[in-house]
């Protein structure tokens, strides 16, 4: 896909379709048009066939115009960035029911800052230009090619054009993390994330990948990470990603990302119903591959490593069994209580990694437990942190980017259910499951700033429309670019 943003004179930009995205109140752009259309908007409103509502959306064919047909699309009642995305994505959409092979947007009135609006424009174009592929028959590929971004002056079009190539890299980026995510665990194994990892980092100055294998992570003392796989012929990996995009004097932000490639519970075996989603238990990885990809995309100026453990989780006769008591890397002992609590004994041991790396932030992402759906639905992440400023910046991240996400509290009479008579901790304990199993991972994060999101609600849909959403890699790619912003600024200082 092409992106560019132009201040041309509307009527000659060279594309055949104008997305219009407008209220039922005519106002600016949308006024002028219906002008020079003899009012065909105004009499479109008038009888009902279009009433601009936000997400709505109407194609004009047939018009004395420049173009072969107009995108309407409703921004009534979007008076939110989370109302504004749903209708620039319903607009994106449109485009790729029509034959439209070339689209100009012309978006006024709704955000005020093109970077921004630019940058969702072009996101949503590439997330819904995403098509799965890799197993069956290859899909017929889209028609759309180039997506022009109109605004009424130069200096906006500049803005603009930054905000098409951040958001481009998103939907890229979530694309990524989609595809990944939608996969088969008979295809998408340990070995298969690693390969990809070394495949992305090819002919890359600034990323490195290094894989560590089961004997290497046994000689960490990896033993928690490792009674996951064990039950499973697939081996396990720690995949582990190095962007530098800064001076290495930075201390980089680490994120670790929960890639079990296939979740059955292990020895206490999950439920046959639905069983097959387990495959999007790597999500959390995934959304550290889209992020890397963004990030190679970007160029944003920081450092930022990755780190995906990647398992599969089975029953077998040398798997892990309840009652079991493990020994971490950092020396602490867990009595493995319920394997299907899988996603905390693997997060622990990457975790413990992550000091290694004397990170600023550590952000861990994992599809961890079925109890945040419980408490939060489908549409918000969990967020629970150790320090207070990165959970603000994470929540300012989600609402920024309409991949929004809530605090949950991390107290201590939480912490006291995860005590075990057999070990220093057990992997599961009590109520407010989400909180219990952050309060396991806190016991690995001392030593550093750690936010951990829980994305079992949000890193797929399941139904008609089942896959991967490629969340939250806008989150976590505005709060890396935040954070790009705030160290430039202190250097003007
Ligand atoms: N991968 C699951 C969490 C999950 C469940 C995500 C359902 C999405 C939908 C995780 O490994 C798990 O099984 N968690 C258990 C924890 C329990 C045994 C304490 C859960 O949530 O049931
Ligand atoms: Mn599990
Ligand atoms: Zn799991």
């Amino acid at each position: 896909m092409e992106f560019n943003a132009s201040s041309v004179q509307l009527l000659k930009i060279n594309a055949d379709s104008l997305v219009l995205p407008t209220g039922s109140q005519l106002e600016n752009v949308a006024k002028e048009i219906d002008e020079a259309l003899d009012g065909a908007i105004t009499s479109l409103i008038e009888s009902g066939d279009f009433s601009g509502k936000a997400s709505e959306s109407c194609v004009l064919l047939n018009l004395n115009s420049p173009f072969q047909r107009i995108i309407l699309v409703g921004t009534d009642g979007a008076s939110n960035p989370q109302k504004m995305i749903k209708a620039i994505e319903a607009g994106a959409s449109a485009v790729f029911k029509t034959p439209a092979v070339s689209a100009v947007w012309a978006i006024e009135g709704l955000a005020e800052d093109h970077d921004w609006q630019a940058s969702i424009v072009a996101r949503s174009t590439m997330t819904a230009a995403y098509q799965y592929s890799g197993t069956g028959k290859n899909p017929e590929p889209k028609k759309l090619k180039t997506v022009t971004y109109w605004c009424a002056n130069k200096s906006d079009a500049n803005t603009a054009n930054q905000g098409l190539n951040y958001g481009g890299a998103i939907g890229n980026g979530m694309n990524t993390a989609r595809q990944l995510g939608n996969l088969p665990a008979n295809i998408c194994t340990p070995n298969y994330l690693a390969e990809q990892a070394s495949r992305l980092a090819e002919g890359q100055v600034n990323l490195t990948t290094s894989i560590l294998n089961e004997s290497e992570m046994e000689k960490l003392k990896m033993g928690s990470l490792l009674s996951v796989s064990t039950g499973s012929v697939e081996p396990g990996n720690l995949i582990v990603m190095n962007y530098k995009g800064a001076d290495s004097s930075v201390k980089p932000i680490v994120l670790v990302g929960k890639a079990v490639t296939f979740d059955t519970g292990g020895i206490s075996l999950k439920p046959g119903r639905g069983m097959d989603e387990m495959k999007f238990d790597m999500c959390g990885g995934a959304s550290v591959f889209g992020v890397m990809n963004a990030l190679l995309e970007t160029k944003l100026p920081v450092n930022v490593i990755g780190i995906v453990p990647a398992v599969e989780n089975m029953p077998a006769g040398n798997a892990t069994k309840p009652g079991d008591v493990v020994t971490s890397m950092s020396g602490q002992t867990i009595e493995v209580l319920n394997t299907d609590a899988e996603g905390r004994l693997i997060l622990c041991d990457a975790l413990t990694y992550a000091g290694r790396f004397d990170p600023d932030t550590v952000i861990d992402i994992a599809t961890l437990t079925g109890a945040v759906i419980g408490a939060l639905g489908k549409f918000t992440s969990g967020l629970l942190s150790n320090d207070d400023e990165l959970a603000d910046q994470l929540l300012i991240s989600g609402t920024k980017s309409g991949d929004r996400a809530w605090r949950l509290p991390l107290w201590e009479e939480y912490d006291k259910q995860i005590k075990s008579n057999f070990a220093d901790m057990a992997n599961i304990g009590g109520e407010a499951g989400t909180i219990t199993a952050a309060c396991f991972l806190a016991r690995f994060t001392k030593s550093y700033k750690w936010a951990h999101l829980d994305i079992a609600g949000t890193a797929w849909v399941s139904g008609p429309q089942k896959g991967a959403t490629g969340r939250p890699v806008p989150m976590l790619m505005e709060y890396i670019r935040s954070k790009t912003v705030s160290e430039l600024s202190l250097i003007h200082i």
